[in-house]
């Protein structure tokens, strides 16, 4: 990487349903300079998230809309250069909400330091990061899985949904796994420990997923809605909790759905069954969960008890095709662009702890 030049991806046009390249723009820049109280920061690792994909809409959300030409939103894991700021250094490695490039000036207020000796640095955008965070808090204050209640997630080989699955089975719950092909089903179940796999690109989905939910699903930990949830629903025992994570089957649609109008059986479920549906934002449980999160995960990781896998992608302008491809579950775990040239002799690309 030249270090007298930066590199930029910003928004270009707005996606019709799906996005395409044509969406986004490398801009090459100058490298900028920190004023009072900034740092200069060099990206190593940007996460890739689904989150992303409703920045690009102009329309009403939790977060506002990305502009048109500004960068793509996006926390990488960097280095600090140059500091004017007392709590930074050059040299430390921090996590910050750069955007998708190659250097950022930011408030030096606003980083949060990463320690290499506790994990691997890119942990900080995943399991130890905003995802893992999301299956913690989620699972935790929605889901309140008990011993022995079957806890089901879709996702499931995925940063959110790795984490939910396991810290059911710590829970002492039944896990059930959802994944895309029998390639992640077999990780979800094997390497993660999950009680069982079930692949949503089967035919016969929702019959399997019934066979494998002998006694219902008492915690449905919500990460696609669409066909998934269709399935699910109906599974679903008396006072179930159904934490709302994500729903990204429905990112690329397109206005309405003109299909089957859903509601009234789903109103009619949620009364019925006495089922507790909370959509959530994973910093909503910041000052309550966050450092026992930290505390609990972090010694679940130092002692192998929790797994995760990273899936990396080289170069700051692979990232559109990469983004474009998680929507359609081409990623086989947390999801991360090397953007530091320097990094990309870590050739393994599927890494998995
Ligand atoms: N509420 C919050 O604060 C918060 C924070 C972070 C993430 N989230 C949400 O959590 C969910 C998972 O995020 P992540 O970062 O862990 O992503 P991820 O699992 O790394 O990637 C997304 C996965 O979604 C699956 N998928 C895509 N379309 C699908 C469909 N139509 N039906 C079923 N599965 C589909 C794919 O896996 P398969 O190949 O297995 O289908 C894909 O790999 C997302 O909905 C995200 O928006 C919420």
């Amino acid at each position: 990487m030249s270090e007298t030049k930066a590199n930029q991806i910003v928004l270009a046009a707005r996606p019709e349903g799906k996005p395409r390249l044509a969406d986004f723009r490398l801009e090459e820049t100058a490298i900028p300079t920190p004023g009072p109280r900034q740092v200069l920061l060099r990206v190593e690792y940007l996460s890739l998230d689904p989150y992303m994909r409703g920045r690009m809409d102009d329309r009403e959300s939790y977060a506002p809309p990305n502009p048109l030409g500004a960068v793509m939103p996006g926390e990488a894991v960097a280095t600090v250069v140059s500091s004017r700021h007392p709590a930074c250094s050059a040299g430390d490695t921090v996590s910050a909400h750069t955007g998708w490039r190659t250097h950022a000036v930011l408030d030096g207020a606003n980083l949060r330091k990463v320690d290499p000796a506790i994990a691997p640095v890119t942990t900080a955008l995943g399991v130890l990061g905003m995802p893992g965070f999301t299956a913690y808090s989620g699972l935790h204050a929605i889901g309140k899985p008990a011993p022995g209640e079957t806890v089901v997630v879709a996702a499931a080989s995925g940063p959110v949904g790795s984490l939910v699955g396991q810290l059911a089975g710590i829970a002492g719950a039944r896990a059930v796994g959802i994944a895309g092909g029998s390639e992640k089903c077999a990780y979800v179940k094997d390497e993660l420990g999950f009680d069982v796999a079930v692949d949503h690109r089967s035919p016969e989905f929702a019959a399997k997923l019934a066979a494998v939910c002998p006694d219902g699903i008492d915690v449905y930990f919500e990460n696609v809605g669409g066909a998934v949830w269709q399935a699910v629903l109906p599974l679903l025992n008396k006072f179930a909790r159904v934490p709302v994570s994500g729903l990204i089957a429905q990112y690329n649609a397109i206005g309405p759905s003109k299909g089957v109008d859903h509601l009234p059986a789903t109103m009619r479920a949620i009364l019925s069954k006495s089922l507790t549906l909370r959509g959530f934002i994973n910093y909503d449980f910041a000052s309550e969960y966050y450092h026992a999160f930290l505390r609990e995960v972090g010694a679940g990781i130092a002692n192998g008890r929790i797994r995760y896998r990273e899936d990396f992608v080289d170069g700051l302008e692979k990232a559109p095709e990469a983004f474009i491809g998680m929507l359609e579950g081409r990623n086989f775990g947390k999801l991360i662009v090397r953007v530091n040239e320097d990094l990309t002799h870590e050739s393994d690309n599927k890494e998995k702890k």
